[in-house]
């Protein structure tokens, strides 16, 4: 356990810690280009230079072991002095191209030669090295040669964590340049945390450039429902609509993002998201839509089922629960998935697609119901005539429900996840809209947070469950989540 002095203040670290991330621990910043928590050490940048007492001349504070007794200043002439060299030298053949980057406002060269640098560069102009300016390399990114400053952190992301070295620095001196590698593609299913990591605006969003400049973007921190991992991320968004999610780095979970997970935010604003309800494939206002599916649960009598979900919260399966329960007195319910959890890939995509596959086991236990495979069988004995479900947990009895002609029910947030056997559809807000509870594979509850609102009149799932309630008569009375789970263990 090392003890060592960094600018007056002293600290005892893990032995193989380095400089850079004990002066971190100290609350001392030290600027940083090619450095990663998460990626292997390359100091090839050297904007992290400190003074050590002893050494001969300044070390690279990313790559020097913190040693017993090591006296760091990092606040020095000779440090800023470096510093500003180091920023002249990079900004030497860098383009003038803050006003139309997409990167100004979260660029590390911006940022650092405010802070650092603010000095003339004293090279010509029309001496600046030209290099390949934008061009799409895979479906996810753009890459700009001219504004790259070679910190390797895209080529070591592909190496080290994707596995796919798709990127290799290409030629010598001021000719390097990043480049794919022949025969391949940027596609590698987490390609988009490069353009995170680029510190500066070389690789950039094919889906973000140009639609909003980041000082305009408010942050919500939300989970990502894209499948059982859960990841931690943050919604960015401006006047009601969200225009990119980037991770919320957390021990437990996830530093990364799948690219998958990414494009989860554009059903929400998707052109065929669901303001209405629908009758077969007519679209009426929701209120007789509400109207029409509560007069054919009132006609179905006994014969009615209730299938939770686990792409739902779990307050809508509570809700849901207790319409089959309480409000409907039927035991022909199912609050039961059993699909396989755990990483599919080593990273971060989980083989079970469904965000809560473990919050329905809670209601399953508060409210107990029949196996899908009881239900199915119950509806293929005619002994169903109605089914309420969330339309991707109607596609889970698809069969069954097909072969008996059963009248389907389905609470649905875009046209296209309608199945096409939906007698009624009803509508509710997504979890980008209204907070929700989830219970990741490895068992950490988690909230959604509204980053935007719902569209006009669309309401929770739990709170259309209220309504389709009342319209049919149903004695339930939900006024908030907390009334949907009653009787569910915290
Ligand atoms: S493209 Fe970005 S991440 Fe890659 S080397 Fe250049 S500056 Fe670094
Ligand atoms: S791994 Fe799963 S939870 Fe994480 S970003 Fe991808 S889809 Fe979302
Ligand atoms: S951050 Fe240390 S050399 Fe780049």
């Amino acid at each position: 356990m090392p003890k060592l002095t960094i600018d007056g203040k002293t600290i005892e670290v893990a032995k193989g810690t380095t400089v850079l991330e004990a002066a971190q621990q100290l609350g001392v910043y030290v600027p940083r280009y090619c450095y990663h928590p998460k990626l292997s050490i390359s100091g090839n940048c050297r904007m992290c230079m400190v003074e050590v007492e002893k050494a001969p001349k300044l070390l690279t504070a990313c790559s020097t072991e913190a040693a017993e007794g090591m006296v760091v200043r990092t606040d020095t002439e000779k440090v800023k002095t470096a510093r500003r060299d180091v920023l002249e030298y990079l900004l030497i053949n860098h383009p003038l191209d803050c006003p139309v980057c997409d990167q100004a406002g979260e660029c590390g060269l911006q940022d650092y030669y405010m802070e650092h640098g603010l000095k003339p560069s004293r090279f010509p102009q029309e001496d600046k090295v030209r290099r390949q300016k934008r061009r799409a390399v895979g479906p996810h990114l753009v890459l700009d040669n001219e504004r790259c400053i070679l910190c390797t952190r895209c080529v070591r992301f592909c190496e080290e964590v994707t596995k796919t070295s798709e990127l290799g620095v290409m030629e010598r001196s001021d000719k390097s340049f990043i480049d794919l590698k022949e025969g391949k593609a940027l596609d590698n299913g987490y390609s988009l945390n490069i353009a995170d990591i680029c510190p500066v605006g070389a690789f950039t969003s094919r889906d973000f450039r140009f639609k909003q400049r980041v000082w305009f973007l408010k942050k919500t921190p939300t989970i990502c429902l894209g499948c059982a991992t859960g990841c931690l991320i943050e919604a960015h968004h401006n006047e009601n609509a969200i225009y990119r999610l980037v991770p919320r780095p957390n021990a437990e979970t996830n530093t990364w993002l799948c690219d998958h997970g990414r494009m989860t935010y554009k059903a929400v604003q998707a052109g065929d998201r669901l303001s209405k309800g629908f009758i077969k494939n007519g679209m009426i206002e929701l209120e007789p839509a509400l109207r029409e599916a509560a007069a054919r649960i009132d006609e179905a009598h006994a014969g009615l089922a209730v299938i939770g979900s686990p792409w739902l919260s779990i307050e809508d399966n509570a809700a849901l629960a207790r319409l089959a329960k309480d409000a409907l007195k039927t035991d022909n319910f199912c609050f039961e998935f059993n699909f396989e959890q755990g990483i599919k890939d080593g990273i971060l995509i989980n083989k079970d697609a469904a965000p809560n596959t473990a919050g329905v086991k809670l209601v399953k236990a508060a409210h107990g119901g029949v196996s899908l495979e009881e239900l199915s069988r119950r509806i293929m004995a005619g002994q169903i005539k109605v089914v309420i479900a969330e339309a991707r947990a109607a596609g889970l009895i698809s069969t069954a429900l097909k072969a008996a002609g059963t009248r389907l029910i389905v609470f649905a947030v875009n046209r296209s996840e309608i199945p096409d056997l939906a007698y009624a559809t009803l509508p509710y807000a997504s979890y980008f809209e209204t907070p929700g509870t989830f219970i990741n594979y490895q068992g950490l509850r988690r909230r959604t947070e509204p980053a935007v609102t719902a569209p006009e009149g669309i309401k929770p799932l739990w709170a259309m469950v209220n309504k389709l309630a009342a319209y049919s008569g149903a004695s339930l009375r939900l006024d908030s989540p907390d009334d949907a789970l009653k009787g569910i263990g915290r």
